[in-house]
């Protein structure tokens, strides 16, 4: 069933391609299209999708998706073939026909049928399937975090903004009805002047103690590597558990920061162009689950500052969760003492007395993977836009790059870098690939 056509000589032929045209696409009527110019704009017209990454958050999106009479999936691709049976009958049993099952993601990338692609692939390969398909003229549905470091996020904006694509990605609290409620409430100005966020998630995952072993019959392991350095095969590192690994993700700041600091962000914005931080300290580290493989952090704290629109301190914690409240959450904190809690499935507020405030109920925004159709077709913006949702990711690095060098983090906003030096040198802010994979970079204008 699998096409693991990711072999050394084809991957050096695409990467060494993609700094300069691509071997995927012509740059040029990449950048020209207007997008999804295959379809005649009637609304009838199907949106061909391809999934990159099977089994989880990929093929979960690639469900809601289906619900829609516009859309229709064409192909699957992953590394591992045993990824792909449950999602293969899915799509049969929809459409009455086969999908095309490929191993390597290029050969959906080289189909001129195929108009999008959800990126459902491990954080570690995000910016070369997303930076990629843009190059192939493909717009996408791409999974958070947008990256597994800093550098990546910024060419992912740079690429979005060069090749035109419309890119949802999946912050899909930001149309869950709580989230936008609570976002409205607070831009409205109801709580007052907000001068504290507070955002967290508990964290008491263990991965256990493994021996390296001989990868299962139909995995392409050293494909699902792809740019990471290089590990000899643990279960307990592989699917889903990889986010506990520096190696191929950023542990919770990035896994779940990047849903919880997103609302906080909006919250204190305008609209999707988000306020970024002035500086940034981190302390934390792999403290209490001490006999245990991960390597990410089982608590962190981060402390931000901001000055726009106003001074206000963003805190991030990881760690234990606090008792009597939900496991993660976005507080905003206002300068008289009133709380807005919001956490999936509800929202509160609460006086300076600890005593509920009535809340103000707002209209909700809609499906979050039906304004990814809408969008690809009418060519707007969606509401999880990638460059919006690059900020908040580059928020969360910023944490983990300064717990990992040990250094206070200042943001330069105007470049989408950092200005301190000393911090560059931590994997969280760039990555030494593993050859042959090259990042191709483009930088946000
Ligand atoms: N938005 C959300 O609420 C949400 C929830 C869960 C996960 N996610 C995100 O979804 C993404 C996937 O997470 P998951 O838990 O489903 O991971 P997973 O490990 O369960 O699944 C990833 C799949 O991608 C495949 N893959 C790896 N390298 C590939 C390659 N080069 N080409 C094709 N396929 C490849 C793997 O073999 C695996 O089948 C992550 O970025 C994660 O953060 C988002």
């Amino acid at each position: 069933m699998s096409d693991n056509l990711i072999s050394r000589r084809n991957v050096i032929k695409g990467a060494a391609a993609a700094t300069a045209a691509s071997a995927l696409a012509p740059l040029a009527s990449a950048v020209e299209s207007p997008g999804f110019r295959r379809m005649t704009q009637s609304p009838n017209d199907k949106l061909v999708l391809g999934l990159i990454g099977c089994g989880g958050m990929g093929a979960s999106n690639m469900r809601s998706l289906m619900e829609f009479n516009d859309v229709e999936v064409a192909a699957l691709c992953d590394v591992d073939a045993n990824r792909i049976p449950g999602d293969f009958k899915t799509v049969k049993d929809k459409y009455g026909k086969d999908p095309a099952v490929y191993g390597d993601y290029r050969r959906i990338l080289d189909r001129k049928d195929i108009d999008a692609v959800i990126v459902g692939s491990p954080d570690h390969w995000h910016a070369l399937h997303f930076i990629h398909s843009c190059e192939a003229g493909k717009d996408s549905y791409c999974e958070k975090p947008l990256s597994h470091n800093l550098v990546e996020t910024v060419s992912m904006a740079g690429a979005q903004q060069r090749f035109k694509r419309v890119v949802q990605v999946g912050t899909w609290q930001r149309s869950s009805k709580e989230f936008t409620d609570a976002i409205n409430y607070i831009r409205a100005g109801k709580l007052g002047k907000v001068v504290k966020c507070h955002c967290w998630i508990s964290d008491s995952f263990r991965a256990g103690r493994q021996k390296p072993v001989d990868p299962p019959k139909g995995l392409d392991y050293d494909a699902w590597v792809g740019p990471a350095r290089f590990e000899p095969y643990q279960q307990n590192r592989c699917h889903w558990n990889w986010r506990w690994f520096w190696n191929y993700g950023g542990g919770m700041t990035t896994d779940w920061g990047v849903h919880m600091m997103d609302i906080a962000l909006l919250g204190m914005s305008k609209g999707q162009n988000l306020v970024m931080p002035k500086h940034v300290s981190a302390y934390g580290g792999k403290w209490s689950i001490l006999d245990d493989d991960r390597t990410a952090p089982d608590l962190t704290e981060a402390i931000y500052h901001f000055e726009d629109p106003h001074p206000w301190v963003l805190q991030w914690s990881v760690g234990r969760g606090e008792p009597g409240k939900p496991g993660h959450c976005t507080e905003f904190w206002s300068e008289d003492g009133k709380v807005l809690r919001v956490w999936r499935g509800g929202w509160l507020i609460l006086g300076a007395d600890g005593k509920e405030i009535p809340k103000t109920e707002y209209a909700g925004v809609g499906n979050h993977w039906r304004n990814f159709v809408d969008c690809v077709k009418s060519r707007e913006m969606p509401r999880s836009d990638l460059r919006s949702v690059a900020q908040t990711t580059a928020v969360c690095h910023l944490a983990n790059i300064a717990l990992n060098s040990g250094r206070q983090v200042e943001w330069d906003n105007a470049n989408w870098d950092i200005k301190t030096r000393e911090a560059k040198s931590v994997e969280q802010y760039k990555r030494s690939y593993r050859k042959p994979y090259r990042l191709p970079m483009y930088s946000p204008a």
